[in-house]
């Protein structure tokens, strides 16, 4: 992707579905000076989503969309992205499939992280899948979207090892510790000349 960096921050919206926990680390991130994106947006598509609380703690605007109709979902969100002048999209534990018509027009400025060691199983449970497969090693990827599910190219990636003491539970926590760290520093690395 293009390098965005200026001296200005990018305006950045964050998509969430639940918990939020890589919401409230990006936030995190985006409050020091020198973290290229700024938050500006966050989107949930569930009203009771916990993560909403880190918006609203933040004084970052929020919304939430009913997807029931899914072109209605995203046309309400074009219009507040482009009101709000957002330029980049985080997706962090967003439950929706966005249209191809909508990831046209954002092309190459959405990302998202998951639970994985993309192209290994790439939808959910990916915790429970991999250890039924014996795998030796899981992790994190964060990849931009494109309107193939967990497809996108792959930006950057950390490895876990699975141990025989680990449980689904443990092998999450040891995996979100990492995504933690590699979401932001993937952001950097697509953002910040280096
Ligand atoms: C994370 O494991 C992320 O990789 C996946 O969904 C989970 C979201 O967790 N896409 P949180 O809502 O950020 O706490």
């Amino acid at each position: 992707m293009k390098k965005l960096i200026g001296l200005k921050k990018i305006k950045t919206a964050v998509f969430i579905s639940g918990r939020g926990s890589n919401l409230k680390n990006l936030i995190k991130f985006a409050n020091k000076k020198k973290f290229p994106i700024s938050i500006n947006l966050v989107i949930s598509s569930n009203k009771n989503a916990k993560g909403l609380k880190f918006a609203k703690k933040n004084k970052i605007e929020k919304k939430t969309i009913n997807f029931a109709n899914l072109r209605k979902a995203e046309n309400k969100i074009l219009y507040l992205l482009s009101k709000k002048k957002i330029n980049f999209i985080c997706l962090a534990g967003f439950m929706k499939v966005l249209s191809a018509n909508f990831i046209q027009k954002f092309n190459g400025k959405i990302v998202n992280i998951h639970p994985s060691l993309l192209p290994k199983y790439k939808g959910l449970n990916t915790h429970k899948r991999a250890m039924e497969n014996n795998e030796k090693f899981s992790g994190c990827t964060v990849h931009y979207v494109t309107s193939k599910l967990d497809s996108g190219k792959i930006i950057m990636q950390k490895v876990v090892k699975i141990t025989k003491n680990d449980t689904i539970k443990s092998l999450e926590k040891k995996i979100l510790k990492k995504e933690y760290i590699l979401y932001p520093l993937a952001i950097k690395k697509i953002l910040i000349n280096l």
